[in-house]
């Protein structure tokens, strides 16, 4: 079975993206599918910090391990590396074709453009309270069962 890599790409890489990759990895393990998954963030606030405990407590309630998850910052390898990108949001997604060379755009794509409604973000819940988080959660989880037979 071919490997396939993705990466989510959030701004702080403490909050959204590491939900997502929780919860595609843990998809991958269900569905026995071969899918390295990794994150990161455009900005390096928070390198080297462990999730936002609002992450890490959300993806626990839905039986997610994320705490050994480590911030870091998007590197231009990246592009090379990984067979697809999600962008959180619109702001990340814009910021991620900027750097990216002309012929990797097509690995790059919206997380909720899996859904009916295109073009929306996940909104971002660092200075919400935990209910947020949950909202995220239910958004991405959604997105990403949509994703999942479209990557492999
Ligand atoms: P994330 O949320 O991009 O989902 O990880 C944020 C986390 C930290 C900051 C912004 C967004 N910050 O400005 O430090």
């Amino acid at each position: 079975m071919k490997e396939i890599k993705v990466l989510m790409v959030c701004l702080g890489n403490i909050c959204r993206s590491p939900l997502a990759e929780g919860i595609l990895k843990a998809k991958a393990k269900e569905q026995n599918k071969n899918i390295v998954v990794d994150s990161c963030g455009t900005g390096g606030w928070h390198i080297g910090d462990m999730p936002d405990k609002r992450s890490i407590d959300t993806a626990l309630k839905f039986g997610i391990d994320i705490s050994d998850q480590r911030a870091r910052k998007l590197r231009s390898i990246d592009f090379e590396d990984f067979d697809w990108i999600f962008a959180m949001d619109i702001h990340n997604y814009n910021d991620l074709k900027t750097l990216a060379k002309e012929e990797e755009y097509h690995k790059i794509h919206l997380i909720l453009d899996s859904l009916a409604t295109k073009g929306q973000s996940v909104p971002d819940p660092y200075y919400d309270g935990v209910d947020g988080f949950t909202e995220v959660y239910h958004l991405l989880n959604e997105a990403i069962d949509a994703w999942m037979e479209k990557l492999v």
